[in-house]
């Protein structure tokens, strides 16, 4: 087992730009060792970031060099000082975020492939966000699409249970990873990084660095889509996201109780604020067929998210039943659009999956807006 101690010894070999051991700088964030993977971030002054760059990539190869690391992911993070210009949107202080987001960066360019990045989102955690992302990215696999996703869910990622894909990515030389792969989607999560009981103990700004990495350093290929599974809420982490990474549309799903409508308003309006297209809202577990009769029960007051859609003037995408066979396989790491493609429910999600589509091709995003060529 490898210990923070040894972690420590290794990365004291590493120095600053100004000569001083790195453990020593106070740049450091905790350092996390499970089970052989090593995760940390270095924060410094966003101005100084280019002088660190080579710091932090040398400090990621000492740790790898340390006996029994299997892998070692450092972010480097810039923050700017208290008081300087940041970016639109202003500050949501007012409405109680929790951690800070980091500011003033420039959004984080899409990789070069990929035609269009859409999120998952939702105001709240538990609507199924995670299973509809994964079931509509199936979706949009089986109309045709070259389809990846992206687990954004830093502090719960559950991308990698859900395709019940296991082991880690290969490196590919430098930092550059390997993307995973599964049921025929390119897959990256930083589950397959940290284990899974590791405390998640990172601060706003490895979350975006973090990302910014998934995005950049993982060889995604050429992709007509990326699904992003985002981490729930409405926070900084999520509006920061929004804000950096070039999305080409945001997909808000919901649970059709009234709560979780206020909070997927929220979301919807996070998205409007930073000028993320909503490509519409997707009712999920929307009514309950009894498995027994096949009689459709309507248990939440279904319709809601229909009529909300039409009121914030989003397009509204469509009806994922509450059903067993849905919560079996997604927690078995066998989405149904999969394992069952000519059931009903793969049915609903690649219904849904066409809306996604043609929206974004009304919408010209990149290369998910194939044009069809007949040859004669
Ligand atoms: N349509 C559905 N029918 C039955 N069960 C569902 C459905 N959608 C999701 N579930 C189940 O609900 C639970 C929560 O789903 P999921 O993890 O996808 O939610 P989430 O919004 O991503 O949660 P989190 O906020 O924790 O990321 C899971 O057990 C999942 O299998
Ligand atoms: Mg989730």
């Amino acid at each position: 087992m490898v210990s923070k101690q040894e972690v420590l010894a290794a990365l004291a070999q590493v120095k600053s730009p100004d000569g001083a051991p790195l453990p020593q700088t106070g740049k450091l964030s905790d350092v996390v060792v499970s089970d052989g993977k090593v995760f940390f971030s270095i924060t410094v002054d966003a101005a100084l970031v280019p002088q660190w760059e080579p710091v932090r990539k040398a400090a990621e190869a000492a740790v790898r060099a340390v006996p029994g690391v299997t892998s070692a992911m450092v972010a480097l993070t810039g923050e700017r000082a208290a008081g300087a210009a940041r970016a639109a949107p202003p500050p949501r202080s007012a409405q109680g975020g929790h951690a800070q987001a980091p500011r003033g960066e420039r959004p984080v360019q899409g990789p070069p492939g990929v035609g269009a990045i859409v999120a998952v989102a939702s105001g709240k955690g538990g609507v199924g966000k995670s299973t509809t992302a994964i079931n509509l990215a199936l979706g949009l696999r089986d109309v045709g699409l070259k389809v990846g996703v992206l687990d954004a869910d830093i502090y719960g990622p559950s991308v990698p249970k859900l395709l019940a894909i296991r082991g880690r990515p290969e490196t590919l030389g430098g930092n550059r990873l390997r993307p995973m792969t599964g049921y025929g989607l390119t897959v990256m999560s930083i589950g397959f990084l940290v284990a899974e009981e590791t405390p998640m103990i990172w601060r706003g700004p490895m979350v975006m660095s973090a990302l910014t990495q998934m995005l950049r350093e993982v060889e995604w290929g050429t992709l007509d889509v990326m699904i992003v599974d985002m981490p729930p809420g409405t926070g900084d982490a999520q509006l920061t996201m929004a804000q950096q990474v070039p999305l080409a549309g945001a997909v808000i799903v919901s649970t059709p109780q009234d709560l979780a409508l206020i909070d997927a308003r929220r979301g919807v309006e996070m998205f409007k604020r930073v000028n993320v297209p909503v490509l519409g809202i997707i009712e999920n577990m929307s009514y309950f067929v009894c498995p027994k009769c096949g009689e459709r029960h309507d248990i939440f007051g279904h319709g809601g998210a229909h009529k909300e859609a039409e009121k914030l003037g989003v397009p509204f995408l469509g009806e994922v039943p509450l059903h067993m066979a849905i919560r079996e396989t997604s927690d078995a790491g066998r989405p149904v659009v999969a394992t069952d493609p000519d059931g009903p429910h793969a049915k609903v999600y690649r219904e849904i999956a066409g809306r996604v589509r043609d929206a974004l091709q009304s919408k010209g995003a990149g290369s998910a807006a194939p044009k069809i060529v007949i040859e004669a």
